[in-house]
């Protein structure tokens, strides 16, 4: 690829480091990307589902997952995988990466990691052709375009070194310190990178200078390239052979630290590991020597290289480079406390998931609450089945008589003086595992039998086991010779509309079986509706970890929330209309076993 990063590259970001990103974020936002450089976050031990950060003077929320593979599966577009684990698990991040795939690079920040897993490493991504950049290294940089984490330093630093849009320097280091040194030194006497990479200090790194060079020579915008080598290594040889057989043909100019080594009497070991000469070869001033007799531009000393970047620049008589506009990232930020992810009234109307009130709010829309309820619940405008089921379930739920125990104490609740909240409450907070709040726990415990095979006999000695009253089973009233015609209802809508109804097969045959036990054992409304919600979300596309999410967080019930709602008002103003005085349960209808207390 001529090109290690465009304005639309997305990167996975392995380790929460939220410092590397926000100054990722703040480039970004500089630069006026359309969207954030980082798609994903690989946080395996947190239990966040996202992080917040700013975008300039808003924020942003960034998903968190716990392994590379669901961020790889939920950002396939996400093809940078910056590599921030610790040096004792970056090799297994980085192999494990190789093997999901999809990754045009990866980025190692560790340092330490032994040389013989760091050798396998890299010949695995080259087997794979995967640039890999590190380890022991700050990154790369497209500027204008990508920024990896700290490299480049500070926005004031970024916009001094022209870091914040292309120039025509390709630049390749072992260093990141000087890395940001060469990147103003080239602001100053040319216009600044069009692209720079650190390889990274360590002996074995998985891209070294020949990589990135060969790659800068078929890169347009790059016009010249400057490698800055160091003492120790052979890595330079190959880029004058490069220049010797014409593979590179752009003018390098080159300087290799640590001519100082030979005032060393020792092979003198500087900064990095790799740092070290190992023969005359790989001295700073044998190889400075071999590459100025290619004709690489070599200058007399370090102090000398900027006066020689400003000589081969000058001569390349490049056409100025327009300053593209900027944004500035406010001084002062303040994180917000509150999110919503579904509606939004800052404007002049307020949109539900993005569609205004007024787009469904009335009948000629042709929508109806089964719309509203997709979108404000789920965030997404279901297929036309999928909300009329939502609608069919609300309408089948809305009441089912005085006589049930929510209605009830709803309606002694009013009879006692209370407001229409506080009657309908105590309907509500009757719901629960017995009474219209068994559907979450339906969907959970069908779905777990099912998906782990069990036989309908397995599953009901699964919950005797379990001590559970199968959620979803049996009434008080509706039994086989009785049937509960909503369920009837629910089933020849499904039969009718959903693309499947698995799990609600499967379901039968467990009803097949209690009613054999006790007629009354009928698979109930609450289990209707659960297991149908399973089926209906299977055949919209989620995921089983998102049904999994939906039926942990009480989804699921709470649909019996909203349509019983209808009718505990309507009872509720009914005892209002009524008048109805306060109640007191005759205690004819009460078995009083009070033991007579001992005489004091
Ligand atoms: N799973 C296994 N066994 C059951 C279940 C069940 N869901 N429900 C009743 N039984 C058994 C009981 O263990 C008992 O057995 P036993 O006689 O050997 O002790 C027998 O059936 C009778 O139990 P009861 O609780 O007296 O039966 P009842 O008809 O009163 O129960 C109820 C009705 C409360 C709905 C019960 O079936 C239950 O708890 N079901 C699970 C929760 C549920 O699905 N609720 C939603 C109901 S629909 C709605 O509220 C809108
Ligand atoms: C209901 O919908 O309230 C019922 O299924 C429960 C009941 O006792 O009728």
């Amino acid at each position: 690829m001529a090109k290690l990063y465009t304005k639309d590259t997305q990167a996975i970001f392995w380790n929460n480091n939220t410092t590397a990103i926000q100054r990722m974020l703040d480039y970004d936002y500089t630069i006026q990307r359309k969207k954030p450089s980082v798609a994903a976050i690989v946080a395996p031990t947190s239990g966040n589902k996202f992080e917040k950060f700013f975008y300039g003077p808003d924020e942003i929320m960034i998903p968190l997952y716990k392994t590379t593979a669901a961020a790889k599966a939920a950002q396939p577009g996400a093809d940078v995988l910056l590599n921030f684990a610790s040096f004792r698990t970056a090799y297994d991040v980085t192999m494990e990466a190789l093997e999901i795939g999809g990754f045009s690079s990866i980025m190692i920040t560790a340092e330490g990691i032994p040389e013989r897993l760091a050798r396998a490493m890299n010949a695995t991504a080259r087997e794979k052709n995967v640039t890999v950049i590190g380890p022991a290294t700050v990154g790369a940089i497209a500027p204008g375009a990508f920024k990896i984490a700290n490299i480049g330093g500070t926005i004031e630093n970024i916009v001094q070194s022209k870091l914040h849009r292309a120039g025509s320097c390709g630049l390749v280091t072992r260093s990141g310190g000087l890395f940001n040194e060469l990147s103003n030194i080239i602001a100053i006497n040319a216009d600044g990178i069009a692209e720079g990479v650190a390889i990274g200090g360590d002996r074995f790194v998985g891209s070294v200078f020949i990589d990135n060079l060969l790659r800068m020579e078929e890169n347009p915008e790059v016009k010249y390239m400057i490698l800055l080598g160091e003492v120790g290594g052979t890595e330079e040889y190959k880029v004058i052979e490069a220049v010797k057989s014409g593979k590179i043909k752009k003018p390098i100019i080159a300087w290799c630290i640590g001519t100082i080594a030979k005032y060393y009497d020792s092979g003198v070991q500087f900064g990095h590991a790799g740092a070290s000469a190992n023969g005359d070869m790989e001295t700073a001033e044998a190889k400075n020597n071999a590459m100025a007799a290619v004709g690489i531009h070599v200058p007399a000393s370090f102090n000398d290289l900027p006066l020689m970047i400003k000589k081969v620049y000058t001569e390349l008589n490049l056409p100025a480079i327009p300053e593209p506009d900027m944004s500035v990232c406010p001084s002062v930020r303040k994180s917000k406390e509150f999110i919503c992810t579904i509606s939004d009234d800052r404007g002049d109307e307020c949109t539900y998931a993005g569609f205004p009130i007024s787009s469904l709010a009335t009948p000629e829309t042709g929508k109806g609450i089964g719309d509203v309820v997709s979108l404000l619940w789920f965030k997404k405008q279901y297929p036309k089945w999928a909300t009329d089921f939502i609608e069919t379930v609300i309408k089948t739920v809305a009441d089912h008589g005085p006589a049930v125990s929510g209605a009830h104490n709803a309606k002694v609740t009013a009879r006692a003086g209370k407001s229409v909240v506080e009657s309908l409450v105590t309907g509500l907070l009757t719901i629960g595992p017995r009474f219209g709040g068994a559907i979450d726990g339906a969907a959970e415990y069908f779905k777990y039998a099912d998906d782990n095979k069990l036989t309908p006999a397995e599953f009901l000695n699964h919950m005797k086991k379990e001590g559970v009253p199968i959620p979803g089973i049996g009434h008080r009233i509706k039994s086989l010779k009785n049937p509960d015609l909503r369920v009837e209802g629910l089933k020849k809508y499904a039969a009718q509309y959903f693309p499947s109804t698995s799990l609600l097969d499967y379901a039968l045959t467990v009803e097949q079986l209690t009613t054999s036990k006790k007629e009354n054992l009928i698979l109930n409304v609450d289990g209707t509706i659960g297991i149908l919600m399973v089926d209906m979300w299977r055949a919209l596309g989620y995921t089983e970890e998102e049904i999994n999410e939906f039926i942990s967080s009480g989804t699921l019930n709470a649909f019996f929330i909203v349509g019983r709602s209808i009718g505990f008002i309507g009872h509720v103003l009914d005892e209002k209309r009524l008048a109805m005085p306060m109640y007191r349960h005759p205690m004819s209808d009460i078995l009083y076993d009070v033991q007579v207390a001992d005489k004091i």
